[in-house]
């Protein structure tokens, strides 16, 4: 049975594009189970570069199933422009593969409007930094019971009655914060278009996903966000609103727990943030500087610069230990050439001294956290032909190991470059052995 959840260790834009889309070679069926088009990855269409929210990296697989599950909050624009865009550049087996959970729900004009408004009258230093894609006030609807579910377009009526009441909940707040409520019929004027394109497509995906694993076919969970975004373990309230570490899987598929086989935590060789929220080991110097543009961190939703700093190990064994880690996906060590020392946090110094573990409730106070380094030696050799461990120069060798040895995570894949094929896979959750990417 191979059910791997590839999830990412940090703060999101860990690089689980590339990473996601190597094993999708191996998966016959992919699932996204959080999040929405708050995420975003690079999907390579021939020689063009895509960039998709919604759609799982499976779909340009002829053959592989993709699911949205219900976990996910689903803004059918978005989705149906994804499709459409893969429509036009040939990609015609891409609807009858994509199947979406009837319990999703969805992100309507009113979502976004709030998000939008929060985030432009928030006083200083209240703003989130969200997507401002609707996503915190659609899951609020969530748990509010007054969502809006993929399987609610089936029924015009009892749509219109649900649309009815969560605007009656909406229109006060978006009055608030001095913006104008859509109608009903405003917003069902945007939902009816994409009407027959999604019924098709609605399934129970709980149970093609449980039936997929019994059958012993080869599912790939592909988490959005990262473990530090998580709305339970992330740096609250800097967070998402889903579940975005691995045991959200379960939760946003509907399987069983103890279906899934692996979890691969993905972590970039330093870190990065977007948005607002406490990042102890950010940087401001010239290092930074180097980590932005050498590795290119800019959002891919919303082109912002990304915030840098150096790798934080406690963090790391934080996320190990949150989503049961198996094993760590290692990406962007080529970006850290050039740089002549580097920098790990490897503990804290706190009230209670010091600790190897994240002191994730200090961590937005200031002065209570104090991350304590070790420095380790850089090189400048490039990297981008290294195919196998013992190419690596010394010190990349040894600040691969340091991050095993220091997380205490097995390292199964590191990748040198953002191509594919500059990859090191060490071991293969799908094949039990390493494989060539
Ligand atoms: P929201 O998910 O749009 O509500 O944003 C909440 C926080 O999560 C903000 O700090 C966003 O920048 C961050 N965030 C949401 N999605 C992603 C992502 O895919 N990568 C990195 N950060 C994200």
């Amino acid at each position: 049975m191979s059910a791997v959840v590839i999830v990412g260790a940090q703060w999101g834009d860990e690089g689980k594009g590339k990473i996601v889309d190597i094993y999708t070679e191996f998966a016959d069926v992919v699932v996204r189970y959080a999040g929405g088009p708050n995420a975003g990855h690079t999907l390579v269409v021939g020689d063009e570069k895509l960039v998709v929210r919604l759609l799982p990296s499976g779909i340009l697989r002829e053959g592989s199933t993709c699911i949205l599950g219900q976990g996910m909050v689903i803004d059918l624009d978005v989705l149906v422009g994804e499709i459409d865009e893969l429509l036009r550049r040939g990609r015609t087996h891409v609807e009858a593969q994509l199947w979406i959970s009837d319990r999703a729900h969805l992100v309507l004009p009113y979502h976004i409007l709030v998000d939008t408004l929060r985030e432009g009258t928030a006083k200083e230093g209240k703003a989130l930094g969200t997507t401002k894609k609707g996503i915190g006030p659609a899951y609020e609807d969530k748990v509010r019971r007054v969502g809006i579910r993929a399987g609610d377009l089936k029924d015009k009526s009892k749509l219109t009655s649900k649309i009815a009441s969560a605007l009656e909940a909406w229109e006060p707040v978006i009055k608030a914060l001095g913006g104008e409520s859509p109608t009903v019929a405003q917003v069902l004027a945007t939902l009816e278009p994409r009407i027959p394109r999604i019924l098709p497509r609605l399934a129970n995906a709980s149970k093609m996903v449980d039936d997929a694993v019994r059958a012993k076919k080869r599912v790939m969970f592909e988490g959005a966000q990262g473990t530090l975004l998580d709305i339970d373990h992330g740096t609250y309230p800097f967070v998402t609103s889903s579940s975005a570490v691995a045991g959200g899987a379960a939760i946003g598929s509907g399987i069983g727990p103890n279906r899934i086989s692996t979890v691969i935590g993905i972590t970039k060789a330093y870190a990065t943030r977007v948005g607002a929220g406490p990042f102890p080991t950010e940087l401001e110097d010239a290092s930074g500087k180097h980590l932005r543009e050498v590795g290119a961190e800019f959002g891919s939703v919303t082109g912002r610069p990304r915030r840098t700093g150096w790798l934080d190990i406690p963090a790391l064994r934080y996320a190990a230990r949150v989503n049961g880690l198996d094993g760590l996906a290692l990406t962007k060590v080529d970006v850290l050439t050039g740089l002549d020392k580097l920098r790990v946090c490897v503990a804290y110094d706190t009230p209670e001294g010091r600790t190897d573990d994240l002191p994730i409730d200090y961590l937005d106070e200031p002065g209570r956290a104090i991350p304590v380094f070790e420095e380790l030696q850089g090189w400048s050799e490039s990297l981008n032909t290294v195919r196998v461990l013992e190419q690596l120069p010394a010190a990349a060798r040894a600040y691969v190991r340091f991050i095993e040895d220091r997380s205490g995570v097995p390292i199964y894949l590191v990748s040198v470059g953002p191509r594919r094929d500059e990859t090191i896979m060490l071991h293969n959750p799908f094949v039990g052995r390493a494989a060539a990417p």
